[in-house]
């Protein structure tokens, strides 16, 4: 009985939950956080199995689980599709939901709306969105609920028909000014966090240094709180997009392609099932 109590309270240790107050605590003590996108169950489970500590629900489903070219045209209701699924395979991770292109832009009360239906439909965490001072008043006011916040700054896809490539931003002054500012100012606001994507790695420390909250960067060098990555990219699954920030872990383009072709030979060799795989 006692051996009992003792190991449920080292499991219930095991799997305690990141929370916004850990990534703080993380920042403070300066233990890097790891973050990749998941949009599905099965793959949450092993992403949040191997020890990750932020799922991020990216609107980039509309990219590689929908192969839409931007990430305009996901909905607010397959955000909260993928996102019940990653919740119901997580134990351990904080998961972090995008709201979509067109739920929070110019209309404050959509995006509370729309945060509101994710946290409850999907059981997710927190929320992200894109932009800084021309969004604030949805922030605000999905602050005002209780959803926490992260931010989302630098090269902002949703944004990808202003800036026309999706090279290198804020490399000029004028530009990188701005991000501060609005960097400072989503600190402000309340936001728990911010992502900094594919801006120059010393602008990025720079802003890690000067926020308290985590900064966590994607194409935006080491001196960031935290690093952040498509999954889909990391694991090789994509094949296209090779930008210079990624670091590839697995090439399972391949790998799948190769088990595959090795399950069409058995089938049209009769080579499967065999006398063992059947009943
Ligand atoms: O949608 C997404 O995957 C993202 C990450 C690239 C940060 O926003």
């Amino acid at each position: 009985m006692f051996l009992n109590i003792i190991h449920s309270m080292s499991v219930h240790k095991e799997i305690k939950r990141i929370t916004t107050n850990t990534l703080h605590e993380f920042k403070q003590s300066g233990v890097k956080i790891s973050m990749l996108t998941a949009y599905d169950f099965s793959m949450a489970r092993i992403l949040d199995s191997a020890g990750i500590d932020v799922l991020l629900v990216g609107d980039s489903a509309s990219n590689v689980m929908a192969g839409h070219e931007t990430t305009l045209p996901i909905t607010l209701d397959q955000m909260i599709y993928h996102a019940s699924s990653v919740v119901r395979g997580v134990n351990r991770a904080l998961v972090v939901v995008d709201l979509p292109f067109g739920n929070y832009q110019g209309n404050s009360r959509l995006a509370l709306e729309s945060a509101i239906r994710i946290m409850k439909e999907a059981g997710a965490h927190a929320v992200k969105l894109e932009g800084g001072s021309e969004i604030r008043e949805s922030i605000e006011r999905i602050l005002t609920a209780g959803i926490p916040v992260m931010g989302h700054l630098g090269l902002t896809p949703q944004s990808i028909y202003k800036f026309g490539t999706y090279t290198v931003r804020a490399k000029e002054e004028a530009e990188a000014n701005k991000l501060i500012e609005d960097a400072i100012l989503l600190e402000k606001i309340g936001c728990f966090a911010l992502v900094l994507e594919k801006i120059p790695a010393q602008l990025a420390t720079r802003v890690a240094e000067k926020l308290h909250i985590p900064v966590i960067g994607i194409g935006a060098g080491g001196g960031v709180d935290g690093q952040v990555l498509v999954s889909h990219d990391m694991l090789g699954i994509t094949k296209e997009f090779k930008p210079r920030f990624l670091r590839t872990y697995l090439n399972l383009y391949d790998g799948i392609q190769n088990a595959v072709r090795q399950y069409v030979d058995d089938v049209k060799s009769n080579n499967f099932p065999n006398a063992d795989e059947q009943y």
